[in-house]
């Protein structure tokens, strides 16, 4: 596959978006640092150099090596990359004394310029620098400018090289996605076949050789991520893939069952170990959050280790970590502190000793989703909303006790099968319900109680960085309520969460 294209990260907040676009025009591309140039540069077509926070004038700012990429294939640089070009190129940047942040327009197009077809005068672009371009290099002709920005656009004659000064990829720029495909396939060539179906393809067949004849271990969450990992490999090694799923007595009302179900109606080779009482105990009697999470985590290790050993000559660990996690481990700025490092390599449990393999390490969310659609994976699975770790943990406030636990998979029962029925399920990004430390005084039938109060959150998000509340309608949370409140004994107040991220989380814990 050579129509790859490579993306230089110089340190910009927006390179994963033009990776996400030129993901979305069907070409496959990786983010690379910019300090960190892939050994066989023959593999791409065409080379996009990203923004950064730096000024091509300091000292420290990204100064890489482009002797073996410049001319020698289509490169396009987008505003520190187009000033980075002009300023090692002959030509001169400078602080700028007019404000160039947000939305402009291009008031000036070359005419008949293959880089800018289909673009009408007058688009939007957005703009976020400080320097500018005084002077293009005497090689360079402009190909478009705004009222603010001379050279907003330009291309260097007599090699393949393009750059703007605007970002292409923010959603601003109206045209900035037909610049990008104008710049990548009219101008590079590079042939839109990065679908699903190829994707699938390709990488079972590169599981296929990796892998050969040996076994692979994987831990199954009921997710979409671990969930498509599990189809890939299924298809490349059928059954020398050993799927784990793990009980951790927080998961939510017969999910356990539910889920092992379904993944034995994908005909996985699956182990399913119930060690909700194994959690539960370790769990006893503590109320700090983190600590609940440093408990789970340590016992699913300690479960998943056992269960691994069960299976004889094991080499590699199966893992559904997604492209997002990936750059964050080779950003410009060195491994993010959240990434585990693996100094102590002998106390690691054996599992973890393991060969990795991450079939979907290249992939953003949304195309984990599209490559389980085109295997036809369960559309139950594939849109359930996402799901924390630590499960109901870190929804029962406080400590956590079996009765607690049956409580809340009630509560959480009534509200999801509602959404479902009610068609709102799919409209909400996430939801569940939070059991409270409180107790509050009800009245049923002559009685009074005093019992306990949960809550119900149900938000809009894109990726969980933030969220908002979800205008649900009030018949539903009436009759939700009135559910609730009736059926699960032991609750005789209701409230609903109407708090956004920020400044709240999504999590109560
Ligand atoms: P917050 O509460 O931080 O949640 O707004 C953002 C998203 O992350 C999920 N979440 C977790 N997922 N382990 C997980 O696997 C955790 O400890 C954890 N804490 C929060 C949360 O459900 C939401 O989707």
């Amino acid at each position: 596959m050579q129509h790859n294209v490579l993306i230089l990260d110089f340190g910009s907040q927006y390179t994963q978006l033009i990776a996400r676009r030129v993901r979305e025009l069907n070409i496959y591309c990786e983010i690379h640092p910019f300090n960190h140039l892939p050994d066989d540069i023959s593999r791409f077509k065409a080379v996009i150099l990203s923004g950064s926070p730096y000024s091509v004038r300091a000292e420290d700012a990204p100064h890489p090596d482009l002797s073996a990429i410049r001319g020698k294939m289509p490169l396009l640089g987008v505003c520190y990359g187009a000033q980075y070009l002009v300023h090692f190129g002959g030509g001169s940047v400078e602080a700028s004394n007019t404000r160039e942040y947000g939305r402009a327009n291009l008031s000036y197009i070359i005419e008949d310029e293959p880089f800018f077809e289909g673009v009408p005068l007058g688009t939007q672009v957005w703009m976020s620098h400080s320097d500018t371009i005084k002077k293009l290099p005497d090689n360079a002709r402009i190909l478009a400018s705004t009222s603010d920005v001379e050279n907003a656009a330009y291309k260097i004659e007599g090699e393949p090289t393009y750059a703007i000064q605007f970002h292409p990829e923010v959603y601003h720029s109206t045209d900035g996605k037909k610049i990008l495909e104008n710049f990548l396939v009219n101008i590079a060539g590079v042939a839109q076949t990065w679908t699903p179906d190829n994707f699938v393809d390709m990488t079972v067949a590169s599981l296929k050789e990796q892998l050969g004849n040996d076994k692979v271990v994987l831990a199954l969450s009921g997710g979409v991520d671990s969930s498509v990992a599990a189809m890939l490999l299924h298809r490349a090694i059928g059954k020398n893939l050993h799927c784990i799923f793990v009980n951790n007595g927080l998961l939510r009302k017969n999910e356990f069952e539910r889920v092992l179900e379904r993944y034995e109606g994908m005909e996985l080779n699956i182990t399913g170990v119930d060690a909700s009482a194994r959690f539960l105990n370790a769990l006893a009697g503590v109320d700090d959050p983190e600590q609940k999470r440093k408990i789970i985590g340590r016992t699913f290790i300690e479960v998943f280790d056992d269960e691994a050993h069960k299976i004889k000559d094991v080499k590699w660990l199966g893992q559904g970590t997604i492209y997002p996690d990936v750059i964050e481990s080779i950003s410009v700025n060195g491994p993010s502190a959240t990434i585990k490092s693996h100094h102590n390599v002998g106390g690691l449990p054996d599992f973890m000793k393991l060969k990795v393999v991450e079939p979907l390490r290249m992939l953003f969310k949304d195309e984990v989703r599209r490559v389980g659609a085109s295997m036809d994976m369960d559309a139950g699975l594939l849109g359930r909303h996402p799901f924390p770790g630590p499960g109901l943990a870190i929804r029962i406030l406080g400590d956590i006790t079996p009765e607690k636990v049956r409580i809340l998979q009630e509560v959480d029962d009534i509200f999801i099968n509602g959404l479902k029925s009610w068609g709102l399920y799919n409209k909400v990004w996430q939801a569940g319900a939070i059991l409270l430390p409180v107790n509050s005084v009800g009245v049923m039938g002559d009685e009074r109680t005093y019992e306990k109060c949960v809550a119900l959150r149900a938000v809009e998000s894109t990726d969980g960085m933030t969220a908002d509340w979800v205008n649900l309608p009030y018949d539903f949370l009436q009759k939700t309520s009135n559910d609730i409140i009736n059926k699960v004994k032991g609750v005789n107040r209701v409230v609903y969460d109407i708090s956004s991220k920020p400044p709240a989380t999504i999590e109560w814990e």
